[in-house]
């Protein structure tokens, strides 16, 4: 349900430009990739924590193309990005006490942060200059933009992040599910509405784009999704869980998953579901929360934090669709796959594409990953007129139980 809409706010994603894009993708993969290689090169023998010889060594293990392309250039590099001193302070490759750790197969430890970070040197400046030990700024929707572009992991902060002056605590389960919080256990700074009501009322008080704009209302349509049937293109919980053994599907991820109620109906259903969010003007994270279910703050770019086959299933309603470049919708397709145990269940919910994208694009795209078709409902997506052709696909798809490598 997430993002719904997204592709109505996106530039042109009716217009794919699929070899300027990939090229551009290309690009940008190369020079994020040579300027990281760059910038950690100069790190590291900067960096006072390390011994210059070991570090050396590290880096030329993992940079072995880059070495001497990133070599001559050092001071200059430094000078134009000019880095905020906390992000270097987290990023600097740090002497483990203990000397030599042979799962690292290093003595040192490097943390991470996403590496188009350093692409954004004012945004990166504001969100790494704080008070260390005091309060963090106020500044989630900066942070969540430097995330979006690509600072994904974001670099950890030495601050208190912001919380609301008197914090109220959830109410206890079950009641947590369907009870709308108190406007206490939010902080509003980054979202046009400024409590729960108007974000429940905005659907038919507000004009505009909003994602997931009619989520927030426990009422409304959350109430039956997934319970009842609306078109073929809507499977039934019940129906899926069917496929399986009785009690098989047991934990799952619910990408881009909204408010949560992906997960509370699982719950109900004793299905660990998590579901990923981020908090586009609105305060998802802290509302999946606060209903008692696990919300997970990452993009769709990040690769999914989970290790191979261990998942029973994985939802995704609306949010994986085409105004995803397909190059990475690829990817996460393959990575969904990897995290799914062989006889796991990835329930593609409501895929939206436009036409012959479907023939052309997206079925051979799907094919490719090697799943079983259990359910393949194609509908006609109407809300915006026949005319558009704009249409949903609905999957449920097993990875093999044999040979699924
Ligand atoms: C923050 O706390 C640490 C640990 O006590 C201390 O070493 C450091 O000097 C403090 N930094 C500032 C800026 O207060
Ligand atoms: C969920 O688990 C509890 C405790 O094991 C059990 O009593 C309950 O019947 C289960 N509910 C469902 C829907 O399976």
């Amino acid at each position: 349900m997430h993002v719904v809409q997204y592709h109505k706010h996106m530039e042109s994603p009716h217009k794919p430009k699929p070899l300027s894009t990939s090229l551009f993708y290309l690009f940008l993969l190369l020079s994020t990739n040579l300027l990281t290689l760059f910038i950690s090169t100069n790190f590291y023998s900067s960096s006072s924590l390390c011994a210059s010889d070991t570090a050396a060594t590290a880096i030329s293990a993992s940079t072995t193309t880059a070495h001497t392309v990133t070599h001559p250039n050092l001071d200059d590099s430094r000078n134009t990005l000019d880095l905020p001193p906390e992000f270097l302070a987290f990023t600097s490759a740090q002497k483990l006490p203990f000397g030599f750790n042979t799962n690292m197969d290093s003595d040192h430890i490097i943390p991470p942060v996403g590496s188009p970070c350093t692409l954004f040197p004012n945004e990166l400046r504001r969100y790494m200059t704080y008070k260390v030990n005091g309060s963090c700024p106020d500044d989630e929707l900066l942070a969540q933009k430097l995330l979006l572009k690509g600072c994904e992991p974001l670099p950890r902060r030495r601050c208190r992040p912001a919380a609301p002056p008197e914090y109220v605590e959830p109410y206890p389960l079950p009641t947590s599910f369907w009870t709308t919080p108190s406007d206490k256990s939010v902080v509003w700074t980054a979202y046009t509405c400024k409590n729960y009501q108007c974000l429940i009322d905005r659907m038919k008080t507000q004009k505009g784009f909003d994602d997931c704009k009619d989520c927030f209302d426990l009422l409304g349509r959350e109430k039956v999704r997934w319970t009842t049937v609306g078109t073929n293109l809507d499977f039934p919980i019940d129906e899926v869980l069917a496929v399986k053994k009785p009690g098989t599907i047991r934990i799952g991820l619910d990408i881009g998953g909204g408010v949560g109620t992906f997960a509370i109906r699982m719950k109900e259903r004793n299905v660990t579901i998590i579901t990923t969010s981020m908090n586009l003007n609105g305060p998802f994270n802290n509302f999946i929360a606060a209903r008692g279910v696990i919300p997970m703050y990452i993009s769709i770019s990040q690769r999914l934090p989970f290790f191979d086959n261990t998942l029973d299933i994985v939802h995704s309603m609306h949010v994986m669709s085409n105004w995803i470049p397909t190059t990475m919708l690829h990817f996460m397709f393959f990575d969904i796959y990897r995290v799914l145990r062989p006889g796991g269940l990835f329930w593609l919910d409501h895929f939206f594409c436009v036409g012959d994208q479907l023939e052309d694009v997206y079925a051979p795209l799907i094919n490719s990953i090697g799943f079983k078709r259990v359910k393949w409902v194609v509908g006609p997506k109407l809300d915006r007129g026949a005319e558009l052709r704009e249409m949903y696909i609905s999957a449920l798809l097993e990875k093999p139980l044999k040979n699924s490598w």
